[in-house]
């Protein structure tokens, strides 16, 4: 594993790697309050070009808590593809810096930046997937369930960055993957068939509502109608979204057993109810805390040799 872009192009003997070493950080953090400083006087360039809370903090806080740095960049200073091209930016971090990380509207820049990096590149979200959460989210599932094949994850919402990673990241563990979104907002049918050619055991369960959609579920997600970069269309999504909120209806028609998760930030009131967001059946910060665990996992075996 060179570069961590995508779930659907990272083998999953190299993904179930990644996560038993998430497992091991995490247990070892937890029993001991530390550990070993595997990534010390390494230094991982963090470029944002949209905010973040969860991706920075876990990120700068895995690399301190491994022995190494985080440096912090941010839309302006480094003006990726505007100020300089992102293949000038790739060369000139890679050649100070040990890892990259990019969190960016477009995807392609990940990919260009992958293609000039000499030195791992890590996806912190596109406009196209969010795998860091994904695994986080699968840390979570398993740690809740103790498994994760045979397990079936309902996403309602909106077909976007984050259900994508979902979806591919269920079907490479062995796990079903339902999905009700508005008209209008499905995850694209050229897409899927791109995936499905590179990734055969890759499958989408479309059900026409959201009850449809959790009534078999063990777990039920959703995600913000309004992703970053889309503000302009808030008044808009959230007319067309009605009727797709996570509530205390919608939960009543999914099984006994199913938990709720969502990446963050909620947005109460609209994706999902403040009952369901607080009832004990959400375990979201587990799955933030989680963010943490991952990425050190991708951070241990990217630059860490793990
Ligand atoms: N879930 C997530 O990626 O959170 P941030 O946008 O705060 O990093
Ligand atoms: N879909 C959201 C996820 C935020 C973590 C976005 O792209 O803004």
């Amino acid at each position: 594993m060179n570069h961590f872009i995508s779930i659907a192009d990272t083998p999953l003997a190299e993904l179930e790697h990644v996560m038993s070493v998430a497992k091991w950080l995490k247990a070892h953090l937890k029993s001991t309050g530390r550990n070993d400083p595997i990534l010390a006087g390494k230094t991982l360039a963090m470029i944002f070009e949209k905010p973040s809370l969860r991706t920075r903090v876990s990120f700068a806080i895995g690399m301190t808590q491994l022995g190494g740095t985080g440096l912090l960049l941010s839309r302006d200073e480094v003006g990726l593809g505007t100020r300089e091209p992102v293949k000038d930016v790739a060369r000139v971090i890679a050649s100070m810096a040990d890892g990259i990380m990019a969190r960016v509207f477009q995807h392609q820049k990940l990919i260009d930046l992958a293609k000039y990096s000499k030195v791992p590149v890590i996806n912190a979200l596109s406009d196209y997937s969010h795998p860091c959460q994904a695994l986080a989210d699968l840390l979570t599932i398993d740690e809740h369930f103790g498994k994760l094949q045979g397990l079936t994850l309902a996403y309602i919402g909106d077909g976007n960055n984050v259900a994508r990673s979902l979806a591919v990241a269920c079907s490479k563990f062995g796990m079903k993957f339902n999905i009700a979104t508005p008209k209008g907002y499905e995850l694209p049918g050229d897409d899927l068939k791109k995936i499905h050619a590179k990734m055969p055991e890759f499958a989408v369960d479309v059900r026409p509502t959201p009850t449809d959609a959790v009534r078999d579920a063990d777990i039920v997600v959703t995600d913000t109608w309004v992703s970053m970069g889309q503000e302009e269309e808030k008044a808009k999504r959230v007319a067309e979204f009605k009727g797709y909120a996570l509530d205390e209806s919608l939960m009543n028609s999914a099984p006994k057993q199913a938990i709720v998760l969502h990446c963050l930030p909620a947005y109460r009131g609209y994706e999902i109810s403040e009952a369901i967001f607080e009832s004990d059946r959400s375990k979201v910060f587990q799955e933030a805390e989680n963010r943490l665990h991952a990425q050190k996992g991708i951070l241990a075996v990217l630059m860490g040799g793990a």
